[in-house]
């Protein structure tokens, strides 16, 4: 089976299996992966780079392609069977064979995940809609604990989709959203630099950029 295919079965099933934590049907398209991608395309210099929930790779394919022969790259995985998968690719697929003795897997959720260095770029594919609102602030400071001063962070979101679900939602969920809102309105507010539209993904999502004072 083509790795492609093999990608989307695999996270049909994770989705069904572990949906709080999957969050999506559907791996990344790779017109999101490059939108996600853009601060670590035209930087300059040497980065060390965090990924987040990176899945089964749809960003991290284009990620390993970004990378300088003097980069780090990092991964922080939470679900096995995607860390498992990603170790694989890793040993088995050329472009990401190119960058392994730079890079590591690490299995665990970011909130235990400890850095001996700070990151310039992290990119996150985590499903925060889904969380509680406890959760989702511990981890925007803890994106924030491990950037570098000017570091950058990128995460995307489905476009629409707390206001969507806040129509048909019964209060307490509302009321979760509404505090999700306002978390990510704090650091938006405080450290967005750019927001991009990507249509063509399913769903349709909006990628936030995010800069740290340098
Ligand atoms: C929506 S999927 C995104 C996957 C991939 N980046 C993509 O765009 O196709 C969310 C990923 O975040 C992982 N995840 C969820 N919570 C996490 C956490 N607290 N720490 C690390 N990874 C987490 C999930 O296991 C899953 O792989």
């Amino acid at each position: 089976m083509p790795n492609f295919l093999k990608d989307y079965w695999e996270f049909l099933r994770q989705f069904r299996e572990r949906f709080e934590t999957t969050g999506a049907v559907a791996p990344s398209s790779r017109f999101l992966a490059k939108a996600m991608t853009v601060p670590l395309a035209q930087r300059e210099g040497v980065s060390r780079v965090l990924e987040v929930g990176p899945g089964t790779g749809a960003v991290t394919k284009k990620i390993v392609q970004l990378l300088k022969p003097d980069d780090q790259f990092d991964l922080v995985e939470l679900n096995d069977t995607f860390a498992e998968l990603l170790l694989q690719r890793f040993e088995s697929d050329s472009k990401y064979r190119a960058v392994a003795k730079r890079s590591a897997v690490h299995v665990c959720p970011i909130q235990e995940f400890k850095a001996d260095h700070p990151y310039d770029i992290i990119i996150s594919g985590l499903p925060m809609n889904n969380f509680p609102p406890d959760l989702v602030r511990q981890i925007f400071q803890r994106f924030f604990k491990l950037l570098a001063p000017g570091g950058t962070l990128s995460y995307f979101e489905y476009m629409y989709i707390r206001p969507l679900r806040k129509i048909v939602a019964a209060p307490p969920e509302k009321k979760r959203l509404t505090e999700l809102d306002r978390i990510a309105n704090e650091y938006l507010d405080k450290y967005r630099i750019d927001r991009s539209w990507v249509f063509v993904n399913m769903p349709p999502a909006w990628v936030q950029h995010l800069r740290k004072e340098a």
